[in-house]
Order: C-alpha cells, then structure tokens, then sequence
C-alpha cells in the first residue's frame, strides 16, 4: 500500500473538555509530583488531597500544589467523601494492596505502571474492581498520547502491510539508593523501564506464542542490571526489546512491516516526532516538542474522566486485559532469568 498524502489527525479530545472528577493521589514520590504538575497545568481535574505514610510528607505536598487536604495515611484518604477518584504512586510491590484499598472504599483507581507484582495480582485487581462497580486502570499513558493515536489509525488502515518486526528498548542510568536499585522494592528493569517496550509491541503485535529472556544482574546481584526479551508471534513476527538501569540507551522504537515502516524519535514512550518511511524512499514526518512526563501525564487522566462519564468500567485505549497480558509476558520472561521478588518466595 501506498503511503497516504498525509498523516491522519490525532481523534484525542482536548482533555480540558474532560468531565472534572476529584481526585485523591496516593504516595508522593517523584511521579506523584509530575502527575500533579500536568493535572493542574492541562486540565480541569481537581485534585484535592493527598496521602502519605506521613502528615509531614502529606503536608509538603499539599503545600507545593495548594491542595486543600492533606492526610498521614493512605486509608484515610480513600476514605474520604471528597475523593472520586484515587491514583496510586507508590512502589511496584504496594500497587496491589494500594489499590485493593481505593476499590474496598468504592473510589475508581489510575494505578501507576506496571498495574501489579505480577499477572495473579493484575487479575485480582481486575476481579475487586468489577465486584465494586468501580473503574481500574494502568497508567500507561504512553498509549493515550496524541501521537500514539496517529500510530493507531496507520495500524489499523493497513499502511504498514504485515508487520514482521517490532524493536523497543528503554534504558535509564541509576545510582544510589533509588528505589530502582532495591529488590525490596521490586527493583531492577523489569516491572519498571520494560514495562513500555513489552506494553509497545504487546500492542502493536499481540500476546505472543513463545517469550525469550536473558539478563545481566547489578554487580551487587541485588537487581537485574539490563534484560533482553525476544517475543515470537504465531505468525513469524518479532519483537525484540531491551531494558536497562545500568547506562542509557537510545529508548528509541520502531514497527516494521512490508509496506512501510514507522521510527520513533527517542524517547519513544513520551511525547516526541516519527517517521513513516515505505521502500521506495518516500517519507512523511510528525513533529511534535519532547516535553516528557509534564506535558503527556494528564492525557490519561482526562481518558479516564470521559471513561467513568460513559459508565464504562474498562478503557479501550488500555484495558485491563492489556495490562494483565503485559505481566503474564513480564511472569514469563521474570522465570527465565530467575527474577523472583521478595513477596513471591
Ligand atoms: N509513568 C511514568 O512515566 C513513571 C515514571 C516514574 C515512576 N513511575 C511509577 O510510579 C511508581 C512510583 O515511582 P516513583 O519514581 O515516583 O517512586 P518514588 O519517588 O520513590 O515515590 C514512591 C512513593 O511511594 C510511597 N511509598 C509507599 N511505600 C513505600 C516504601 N516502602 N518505600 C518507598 N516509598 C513508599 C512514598 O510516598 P509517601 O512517603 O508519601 O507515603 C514515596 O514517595 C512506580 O511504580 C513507577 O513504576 C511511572
């Protein structure tokens, strides 16, 4: 097939049009900061408490963001009347139990990624939010940027051809004690950078029929260092993709098929350009500013507002089966290499 005259135009709403829920947020690390960043900045969402281990930590972020609310303990605030919505920010190891304890209080939950420990949790998760009539979803808001949903048009009208190959990789240098070095707190690449390049081509290909992986653990043997996964379709086609801590790598990402072929500007997972390039040379170009976590985070959210408008208790841009799909590959790929968390032993 022939490449279009021109990209088709992103089908995302402006998320300031966003129905405006109250939300509660749930830890206040690094991304809880972010998140709320773009929630203030980007749309009309109100977010109107926060929760921390401590009043201390509670009361600092409630300060920096102006929040009306600030309470020492996560069951407080999913306790709370004011509070429609709760979104958990918390190590990969608590999103579990965090976010069983929004639903057991009847609030819809936006759970940072990956959803859960693994792929049992995910469904456990899943099955409360359904007995609870409540919304639960992953944020992965790599799939509900606007340059994603460009992606999703040309995927589904064709202009790729067959898609043979799917590369992803994502790496990120860390020291210290980050938490992404604590097997205490399911450290290491896995549960965390992968999480993109395995949801990207789950994505784009499917779930897999064979799942392959190697890793190369810290020096310390705390933590897996970088881990490399190879999925196998059923119909030939392959992904393969890469994660580090150790150093920094392009985090960059491309969907190859017959026809055509798109190249993601690194990093592919945020908002930044691509290229759609086909055999005879021929090309068109999305540009857009890299403006990472502060200029994307709220998409998601605003989603998530006109999902639970509709009734809707499951969001088709990243559905809970997705999510569940990704850990079942991350199970698969954590036996191979022998990656077993704390809690699981
Ligand atoms: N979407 C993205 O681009 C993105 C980027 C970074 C991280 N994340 C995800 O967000 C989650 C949090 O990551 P982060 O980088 O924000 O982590 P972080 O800076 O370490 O913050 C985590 C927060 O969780 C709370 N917490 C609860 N139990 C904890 C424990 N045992 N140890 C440490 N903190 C604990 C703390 O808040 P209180 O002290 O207030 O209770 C802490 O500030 C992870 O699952 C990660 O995968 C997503």
């Amino acid at each position: 097939m022939a490449l279009p005259d021109a990209l088709p135009a992103p089908r995302v709403p402006d998320p300031m049009t966003a129905p405006s829920l109250r939300w509660g947020i749930l830890g206040t690390g690094w991304i809880a900061d972010k998140f709320t960043q773009a929630l203030q900045a980007h749309t009309r969402q109100k977010v109107v408490a926060v929760g921390s281990r401590s009043q201390s930590g509670a009361d600092r972020f409630a300060q920096r963001f102006d929040l009306p609310a600030a309470v020492g303990s996560y069951d407080d605030l999913v306790q709370r009347d004011d509070v429609d919505v709760i979104y958990v920010a918390t190590p990969h190891n608590h999103h579990h139990e965090d976010a069983l304890r929004a639903i057991g209080a009847g609030k819809h939950v936006l759970v940072e990624k990956p959803i859960a420990l693994n792929a049992a949790q995910a469904r456990d998760i899943a099955a409360a939010a359904a007995r609870a009539d409540v919304m639960a979803m992953e944020a992965l808001w790599t799939m509900f940027l606007p340059k994603f949903d460009i992606v999703r048009q040309l995927l589904a009208n064709g202009v790729l051809g067959r898609i043979h190959t799917v590369f992803a990789d994502h790496g990120q240098h860390f020291e210290g004690d980050h938490r992404i070095l604590r097997r205490d707190l399911a450290g290491g690449p896995t549960l965390d950078l992968l999480t993109y390049p395995v949801a990207f081509a789950n994505w784009v290909l499917g779930a897999p029929r064979e799942v392959l992986a190697r890793t190369t653990w810290t020096p310390n043997g705390e933590v897996t260092g970088q881990t490399s996964v190879l999925l196998m379709q059923d119909d030939g086609a392959q992904a393969m993709l890469h994660s580090s801590v150790l150093s920094r790598t392009p985090t960059a990402a491309a969907i190859c098929g017959e026809d055509a072929m798109i190249a993601f500007d690194p990093d592919f997972y945020v908002p930044a350009g691509f290229t759609v390039s086909d055999n005879a040379g021929a090309s068109l170009r999305h540009d857009e500013p890299e403006v990472a976590h502060t200029g994307g985070l709220h998409y998601q959210a605003a989603q998530l507002a006109w999902c639970i408008a509709a009734g809707e208790r499951s969001c088709t841009i990243r559905p809970l089966e997705e999510s569940i799909q990704t850990m079942v590959i991350l199970d698969e790929a954590r036996r191979q290499i022998g990656e077993i968390y704390p809690e699981e032993q």
